[in-house]
């Protein structure tokens, strides 16, 4: 309510504004004096007159353009968010209506509402790419797109212990129908949609995933990351590769090493309430991991890219004890911080996330949402380029959980099972994540 109010709010002439504050005094009344009101809720909104129609193109269509969805500004952090896009889209897809593009938050705040820094969708990924690439499964609208003068269907999710996954979706399958399906907004109020209760398969999620492709400004961030990852390994590669004819670059792996203390405090308390044992891993075991699958895999001389907290950015101890045939850089090292430095907790992240998803090799932390969430994007991408055998050794992006133990002292291999019925492992880590064995 208070989104739209400020969105429209510009628009309103001082008539409507009376109006609207005097509505609002008498929802605010009314939810004091019948405290235990919790139904739909209807009102009056003007919204912006807009005759440039969204073109029903017949590629578009399984998705109706002109029934919308409005959900919560997304919170937390880039993997949280990303999720809560998802989930937003899907939720959309099964009212089948177009989401209008929810905002993002730009920097990492968890309480202070007021510092969460809206940021567009079209400011970080492609608007048109996403609608071209979801095309017929997910669409998303422009606040621009909704024509008519019209009153908006609120729909208040419950939350607590009572309002189980059934209730939900019970309430879902009726907004999607009759009078409540003859509006043309329905505006979600409530928590971020992270939160809410989710009904799709993990391979729905990878699918809106794939659509999300970031803007051109910050491609060309990503871009420079990785060809400065490049280049230090290509000075070297040159230098060891003096004198053969064949001139081969270093691959890199991207290593998301989770050791700062906020997390360590966490995991160790995660791993009291799971009762076991691999979950936080220490600097030197990650060493260990990766150095291992590294060698197993005869890629020596390599390139680390430590996608480390920023609090660990001065400390010197983790480019210690690589040892030979090891080249550990992180973003300072590097001299790109500056590249980072321009942009918003959200932007930085999600470069970070881009450098990880190109890596040669990947390897995280299963209990990471960030983790998880490179490792099925890279899984996806192996499907979609019909990699048979994705348990192989000679897989392009295999991705690693440097948490468990694996073969020859090394990482265990970890693929997503994109079988599964929900993102439940995905957003709350798991140990069992390798499917590899018993298949090629
Ligand atoms: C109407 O919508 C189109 C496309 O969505 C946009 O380019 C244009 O600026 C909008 N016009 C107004 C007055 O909002
Ligand atoms: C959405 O509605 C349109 C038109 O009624 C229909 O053709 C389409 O199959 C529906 N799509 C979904 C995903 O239910
Ligand atoms: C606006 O909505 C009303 C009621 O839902 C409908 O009767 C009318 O035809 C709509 N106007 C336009 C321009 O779509
Ligand atoms: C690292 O230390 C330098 C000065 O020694 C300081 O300017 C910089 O802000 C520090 N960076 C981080 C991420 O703490
Ligand atoms: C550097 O990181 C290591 C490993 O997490 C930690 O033990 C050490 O206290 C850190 N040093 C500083 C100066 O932050
Ligand atoms: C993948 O997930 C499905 C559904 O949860 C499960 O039945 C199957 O056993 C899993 N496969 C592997 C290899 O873990």
């Amino acid at each position: 309510m208070e989104a739209l109010l400020k969105l429209f709010g510009g628009t309103l002439n001082s008539i409507t504004s009376k109006c609207m504050v005097l509505f609002v005094t008498i929802l605010i009344l009314r939810v004091l004096f019948f405290p235990s009101f919790d139904g739909i809720e209807w009102r009056n909104l003007v919204y912006i007159h807009n005759h440039s129609q969204p073109s029903m193109s017949s590629s578009e269509f399984g998705i109706r353009p002109f029934k919308f969805l409005v959900v919560p500004q997304l919170v937390w952090g880039l993997n949280n968010q990303k999720i809560a896009f998802a989930r937003a889209c899907l939720t959309a897809r099964m009212l089948n209506r177009t989401l209008l593009m929810p905002s993002f938050s730009a920097s990492l705040f968890y309480k202070e509402i007021e510092l969460l820094q809206p940021i567009s969708f079209d400011k970080v990924f492609q608007f048109k790419k996403f609608n071209a690439l979801c095309s017929g499964f997910v669409r998303l609208g422009r606040y621009s797109d909704v024509l008519n003068r019209t009153r908006v269907l609120e729909m208040s999710k419950g939350s607590g212990r009572k309002w189980t996954l059934d209730r939900d979706l019970s309430q879902l399958k009726e907004y999607s129908k009759g009078s409540y399906d003859d509006y043309e907004v329905i505006e979600i109020l409530g928590k971020n949609p992270f939160l809410w209760h989710d009904h799709w398969p993990l391979k729905d999620y990878a699918k809106v995933f794939e659509c999300l492709v970031l803007i051109d400004e910050i491609r060309n961030e990503v871009e420079k990351v990785v060809s400065r990852i490049r280049e230090v390994g290509n000075t070297r590669s040159i230098e060891l590769q003096k004198g053969r004819s064949s001139f081969q670059p270093l691959p890199y792996v991207a290593v998301h090493m989770r050791i700062e203390i906020d997390w360590m405090i966490h995991c160790k308390k995660l791993e009291q309430r799971l009762n076991t044992d691999q979950i936080c891993s220490s600097k030197k075991e990650i060493v260990e991991r990766v150095r291992n699958i590294v060698i197993g895999l005869k890629k020596t001389p390599t390139v680390i890219y430590l996608a480390v907290a920023d609090k660990l950015l001065n400390n010197s101890s983790i480019m210690e004890d690589w040892g030979e045939g090891f080249l550990p850089y992180e973003k300072k090292k590097l001299g790109i911080e500056g590249i980072y430095k321009k942009y918003s907790y959200l932007i930085q992240s999600a470069i970070d996330y881009e450098v990880c998803l190109q890596a040669d090799i990947f390897v995280g932390n299963s209990f990471s949402t960030f983790s998880s969430l490179v490792v099925l994007e890279r899984t996806h991408k192996m499907i979609g380029m019909s990699v048979a055998r994705m348990c192989g050794t000679d897989v392009r992006w295999p991705s690693y959980a440097y948490n468990v133990p694996g073969e020859s002292n090394g990482a265990m291999r970890w693929i997503t099972n994109m079988s599964e019925s929900s993102l439940q492992t995905i957003s709350y880590g798991t140990n069992h994540v390798s499917n590899c064995k018993g298949h090629i």
